[in-house]
């Protein structure tokens, strides 16, 4: 478990070069491991310019949600939440931005956390993760997070992915204790 003070907030407009730069500049094999296509990117200035018109609605009319994680003030991780529909449900991306911040414990607790704090800001009874199912890390973080495994299907889980092989994952408040100690 990381030492030092992490912290959840939503994503702001200052945050949005972290997500793009995320996507643009990675490898195309770790493209390929999220089942994201790069042709399929939206453009950086496009996609900020969507960002902040969705930010500048109320909560209840998004179309996205994003928060970010802080630890000891830097931003190591991302989440956004897409699908929604307000007070029922939505679905979940989750992203540590630092490769070298991976597979140390970080994310099943970031998972739950995350979980957490959606469901209350949109107030969800049910929420949806869906990762490509030979992605071991997610499916194993959302499992120990808490998330009750519902099935496999191929689909293009959002319009930057390919299609694939997915697994759905869904938390709902209060049908059972989501792993957010820690
Ligand atoms: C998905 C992600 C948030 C998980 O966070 P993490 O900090 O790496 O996960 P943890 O260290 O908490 O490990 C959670 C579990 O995944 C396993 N795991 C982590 N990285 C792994 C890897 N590369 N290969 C196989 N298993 C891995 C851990 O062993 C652990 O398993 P356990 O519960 O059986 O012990 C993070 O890996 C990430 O950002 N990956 C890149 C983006 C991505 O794949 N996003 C998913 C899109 S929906």
């Amino acid at each position: 478990m990381p030492n030092g003070s992490l912290s959840i907030r939503p994503m702001e407009l200052s945050d949005f070069a972290v997500r793009i730069s995320y996507f643009h500049d990675a490898d195309d094999e770790y493209l390929a491991r999220l089942g994201v296509d790069r042709a399929l990117l939206p453009d950086p200035v496009e996609w900020r310019a969507r960002f902040a018109a969705n930010l500048a609605l109320p909560s209840e009319q998004r179309s996205e949600y994003g928060v970010v994680w802080e630890l000891d003030g830097m931003l190591v991780r991302f989440s956004t939440a897409d699908q929604i529909q307000f007070g029922a449900e939505a679905h979940m991306h989750l992203h540590i931005v630092d490769p070298e911040r991976r597979a140390a414990g970080l994310g099943a607790r970031f998972v739950a956390q995350t979980a957490v704090h959606d469901c209350d800001a949109l107030r969800l009874a049910r929420l949806y993760c869906e990762p490509n199912a030979f992605n071991l890390a997610p499916n194993r973080a959302l499992q120990r997070a808490g998330f009750r495994h519902v099935r496999s299907r191929r689909c293009r889980p959002s319009p930057m992915n390919t299609h694939q092989t997915t697994t759905i994952w869904l938390y709902e408040p209060g049908a059972a204790a989501v792993a957010t100690a820690g």
